[in-house]
């Protein structure tokens, strides 16, 4: 089976951890082994000594970027629902996994600050707006957004269904899954 790392990035509440989880019981069911590596959880085991300075934010990425190098070169289909927000630590993970001719595909998961803000998923919006926290990606913390990413998707245009199908066949169209 070939494996691969599709790595989801975008704002907080654009939609990450919900596409990532969709696309996974759908290509579950479909029979491809898949893992999902979701910002969270990897940081609260992954994470250790890491905060959210430039510098832990990017070896968060080259930690997670890591493990699913591992796992996609043994056939696993990783689905990488985190936020990354810097565009030098996206494009070296992407390089260790073309070093090793380990497929790496990136998806800008992709709505409006003013949407992603209203929805609010976490409250982490609503927080930044009380002062009670700051370093909030794409408010007060940098956000770059992928220049040339394998696909977007428009979480505020579209369906979750719609977002889904987008990514999935762009990873049959590859020959991916
Ligand atoms: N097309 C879409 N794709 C993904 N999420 C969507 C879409 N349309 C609306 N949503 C909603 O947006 C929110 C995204 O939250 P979440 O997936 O937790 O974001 P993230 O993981 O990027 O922080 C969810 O409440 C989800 O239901
Ligand atoms: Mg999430």
């Amino acid at each position: 089976m070939t494996g691969s790392t599709v790595w989801l990035t975008g704002l907080p509440s654009a939609g990450k951890t919900t596409i990532g989880q969709a696309l996974a019981a759908r290509l579950r069911a479909e029979g491809v082994a898949v893992e999902v590596l979701d910002g969270d959880d990897v940081r609260a085991r992954l994470g250790g000594g890491l905060g959210f300075s430039k510098d832990d934010r990017n070896e968060n990425v080259r930690r997670i970027g890591w493990l699913a190098h591992l796992l996609a070169r043994n056939g696993v289909t990783v689905l990488v629902p985190v936020i990354a927000p810097y565009r030098s630590a996206r494009a070296e993970v992407r390089r260790r996994h073309e070093e090793s001719s380990v497929p790496f595909v990136e998806v800008f998961v992709d709505a409006p600050l003013t949407v992603c803000a209203a929805r609010d998923v976490k409250g982490l919006y609503a927080r930044q707006a009380r002062g009670e926290l700051t370093g909030l990606t794409g408010v007060d913390d940098p956000y770059e957004t992928p220049i040339a990413p394998e696909v977007s998707v428009d979480t505020s245009a579209l369906s979750i269904a719609q977002c889904v199908a987008q990514v999935r066949d762009l990873l049959s169209g590859r020959g991916l899954i």
